[in-house]
């Protein structure tokens, strides 16, 4: 079968679904080549709308598949994004950018084929591990070292984020995933080494800049952190009357869209206490993703569910990825829920970076320490005092 990527991508970006109408705010252009195969080759101009695909002309980005990267595109079979990050398809360009809106591009692909993931998405194959250079990464620290009095959490942590991804951080209870969440939204201070975001150092950043960024990262706290006094719908549509100017018709669109995309909708009017764990954990994504950030950082969204309601709120976050793009970084200690959701993942250990990879990567090393993590097994080369 040799699906068309051509008129996938065209029929995509004639539909009118918002997720897709959100390409426009990329004002760049991408030309996929199909090699060998001219007539499959198009370009996509993101800067209006609806997204045109034209005859291949020249552009900012250039993505060269092959076609039977190309059909593996088209199904969902292939994250072109995996396969960047893997050097299995060439590019050139400001391929940041790409990554950044890859993850809609690959849904509308998906779809207009007629492949629906069950839960399952399309990752990309292959070791990357230290192929992923600086300028591919939405987050990166480098020798973060934080102590509480005597106790040393952060050990000189290098860690890379890759943009446009859906990161999965591991570790075990107490080793820093929350500290490092909040050394990434500037809201506390390394001891020593430094964050950058997409290549800036928060070190080097005023105040005023690190709030303005601050604004552009979306954060789901772990038990939801909902304002009890007010209604879903006050607790959803606060960050968008903190910081825009959107009257309440508009805001009310807004929120219904995304209580709407994580199911919520029903619940609208319901106070937080009115909620269950999980229903709490949507409304606190739903917050998370109001201001359409392009980095979310979700902490421990699973902690307190069951392991099915675990499941569909994984789902939830790879289908809000899939429609709105941008970088996602998941920190938690569930395995179950790290396979099941990432395209790559790091693992921590005692305030370091233990491994990290693409996920199919990680799940096949053959490495001791990486195999007793992911299996959660007490004998092997970790201790509980290594
Ligand atoms: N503000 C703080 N003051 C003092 N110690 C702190 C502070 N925040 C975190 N710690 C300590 O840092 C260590 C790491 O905490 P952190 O919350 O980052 O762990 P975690 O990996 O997120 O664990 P969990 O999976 O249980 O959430 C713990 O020993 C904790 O007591
Ligand atoms: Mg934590």
């Amino acid at each position: 079968m040799t699906l068309d990527l051509r008129q996938a991508h065209h029929r995509a970006f004639t539909s009118d679904r918002p997720s897709i109408q959100r390409l426009v705010h990329v004002p760049t252009t991408v030309a996929m080549t199909v090699e060998g195969r001219p007539e499959r080759s198009f370009t996509m101009r993101l800067d209006r709308r609806p997204c045109e695909v034209v005859d291949l002309e020249p552009s900012e980005i250039e993505v060269f598949v092959t076609p039977e990267q190309a059909d593996e595109a088209a199904t969902g079979a292939l994250s072109l994004v995996g396969a960047i990050l893997a050097g299995d398809v060439r590019h050139t360009g400001p391929v940041r950018r790409y990554l950044e809106v890859e993850p809609i591009i690959r849904g509308a692909l998906a779809e207009d084929a007629g492949f629906h993931g069950d839960g399952e998405h399309a990752r990309g194959e292959g070791a990357i591990g230290a192929a992923v250079t600086s300028d591919l990464l939405a987050i990166e620290t480098r020798g973060l070292h934080k102590a509480f009095g005597s106790n040393p959490v952060l050990r000189g942590l290098d860690l890379g984020i890759p943009e446009g991804t859906i990161t999965v951080v591991l570790g075990p209870s107490g080793t820093g995933k929350s500290v490092l969440l909040q050394h990434v939204i500037g809201v506390m201070q390394a001891d020593a080494g430094d964050v950058l975001i997409r290549g800036r150092s928060l070190n080097d950043m005023s105040r005023s800049e690190v709030l303005g960024l601050r604004r552009g990262i979306g954060v789901m706290f772990q038990d939801g952190a909902l304002f009890s006094a007010m209604d879903v719908y006050d607790n959803v549509a606060f960050p968008l009357r903190q910081h825009t100017d959107l009257n309440e018709r508009e805001i009310r669109e807004v929120v219904e869209d995304r209580l709407d995309s994580v199911g919520m909708l029903y619940a609208i009017s319901r106070m937080p206490g009115e909620l269950s764990g999980g229903m709490r954990k949507r409304a606190g994504l739903a917050r998370a993703l109001v201001l359409n950030p392009s980095i979310i950082l979700c902490d421990e969204p699973d902690s307190g569910l069951d392991p099915v309601r675990t499941a569909l709120l994984g789902d939830v976050l790879v289908e809000q990825h899939a429609a709105y793009g941008g970088t996602m970084v998941v920190v938690t200690h569930n395995i179950a829920l790290a396979k099941r959701i990432a395209d790559y993942m790091a693992v921590l250990w005692r305030g370091k970076l233990l491994a990290a990879g693409m996920t199919e990567e990680l799940l096949t090393s053959d490495e001791p320490f990486i195999q007793q993590f992911l299996s959660g097994d007490s004998q092997g080369p970790l201790g509980m005092d290594a």
